[in-house]
């Protein structure tokens, strides 16, 4: 137990906290960056998985803290063994079904993280370019002639679920279960998404991914084709192959990965560009110039994953507090990527921003977002064809999707000029 004199009257851990809209959680993350940027909080309130013992962590908020803690893996692991990476521990079990490398440290992870990216070839990648492009243009011409939608069912959700279906080769006929197990997992403490049971949502789709995983690593192993399972299955490096179970976890990985992250990321986008019109009017203006600073602005603003765990496994110091073997430390990237020593104007929207050292793909260690080109493909197609095929589209107010680690719109309507059919 830590002493009263490590509290601070910032409570992370409470459900209200997270009720908070971004802002309003935002002004009080300012007050610890300013205060006690590495600060001892009480354990979460309602966890999903109550464990017996429940423990508090240490929330590190400021921008060089978690580029810090990400550096360096020795003192701060990401292992399954103590719970996985999220903010709510889970059981061993279950972070290694469901986490993959994120969840591993050292050579284990390197090896893994190696065979990996040797599937993601230049190759493969241009022509994931192309077809992500005309996969962009479809989605908003299917929605073109309605004069008015749900963004994110009707267009921000359907480009990174058909991109990483595609990468991962699962079949059409799968790909909507898959999406609302993912939706439910992540969503798990949201009334709508959870079902009002957390732990049954997070129960349930492992049981459905494993099934639909192990289904397409037999359809692949007997027939192979231009994609990363077939590739996974056959891929070897220093001699060894993936396993069942970790291809499977690893699917799971790149699913909830790569679908939910982007999704959210082009949501608050849209909704950031309707909100400052003189830098929607910026990018419009000049797309080729504007385009790739308003990806890495569209990408801080949203820091679509806003906390991620580690386990102190030696003694330590960090930001003046002493960490003891053992304990748990929390990285909010949502408050390093408003960090005033870092950005000028954090909460101004600046598709101008240079440089603009967002660290919402990772403080820079080993477990750096795999996905980083691939994302940036994907908002860079989506957004040229919202404007380009949508050019008066007016934005309406946004859901928040309760919950502490994905930064989560859950609908957001949006109105334009139908085109004629
Ligand atoms: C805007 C979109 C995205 C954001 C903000 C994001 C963010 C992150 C973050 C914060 C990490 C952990 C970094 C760390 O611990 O240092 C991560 C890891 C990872 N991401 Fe992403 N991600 C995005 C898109 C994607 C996509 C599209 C994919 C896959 C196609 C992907 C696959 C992965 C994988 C496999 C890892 C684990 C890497 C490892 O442990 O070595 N991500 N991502």
């Amino acid at each position: 137990m830590k002493t009263s004199g490590n509290l601070v009257s910032v409570d992370l851990s409470s459900e209200d906290f997270w009720a908070l809209s971004p802002r309003d959680r935002d002004s009080r993350f300012a007050d610890l960056r300013r205060n006690r940027p590495v600060s001892w909080q009480e354990p979460i309130e309602n966890p999903v998985m109550p464990t017996a013992e429940a423990q508090g962590y240490w929330a590190v908020v400021s921008h060089d803290g978690v580029s810090e803690v990400s550096r360096n893996p020795r003192t701060f692991s990401s292992s399954a063994y103590f719970g996985g990476v999220t903010l709510e521990v889970l059981t061993p079990a279950l972070a290694e079904a469901t986490q993959s490398i994120i969840a591993m440290d050292g050579p284990r992870h390197s090896l893994l993280r190696k065979l990996i990216t040797s599937t993601f070839t230049p190759r493969r990648m241009a022509l994931m370019d192309s077809a992500i492009q005309r996969a962009a243009r479809d989605v908003v011409a299917s929605v073109a002639h309605l004069g008015e939608v749900d963004f994110v069912s009707g267009i921000a959700e359907r480009l990174p679920i058909w991109t990483i279906c595609e990468i991962l080769g699962l079949p059409e006929e799968e790909r909507d279960r898959a999406l609302v197990h993912a939706n439910a997992m992540i969503g798990c403490k949201d009334e709508e998404y959870g079902h009002g049971d957390p732990a049954q949502a997070l129960r349930d789709g492992v049981v459905a991914f494993t099934a639909m995983a192990f289904d397409l690593i037999d359809e692949k192993r007997d027939h192979p084709d231009d994609d990363l399972m077939s590739a996974l299955i056959e891929a070897e490096v220093d001699g060894e192959r993936l396993t069942d179970d970790e291809i499977r976890a690893f699917f799971i990985l790149l699913f909830i990965a790569g679908n939910e992250t982007t999704r959210h990321s082009i949501s608050h986008g849209v909704h950031a560009l309707d909100r400052f019109p003189d830098q929607r009017a910026l990018l419009l203006g000049d797309p080729d110039a504007h385009l790739p600073g308003a990806i890495e602005e569209v990408i801080r603003w949203s820091t679509p994953i806003m906390t991620f765990r580690r386990t102190a496994v030696e003694r330590t110091e960090l930001g003046g507090q002493t960490i003891e073997a053992g304990e748990h430390v929390v990285l909010f990237y949502s408050s390093a990527n408003r960090d005033e020593r870092v950005f000028t104007d954090p909460w101004t929207f600046d598709i101008t921003r240079r440089p603009n050292r967002h660290i919402a793909f990772g403080g820079g260690g080993p477990h750096f977002c795999l996905g980083a080109h691939l994302a940036r493909i994907e908002l860079r197609h989506i957004l040229t064809e919202v404007y380009r095929q949508l050019p008066d589209l007016r934005v309406g107010t946004p859901r928040y999707v309760a919950g502490n680690f994905i930064n989560a719109i859950g609908r957001m309507p949006v109105s334009f000029t139908a085109s004629g059919r």
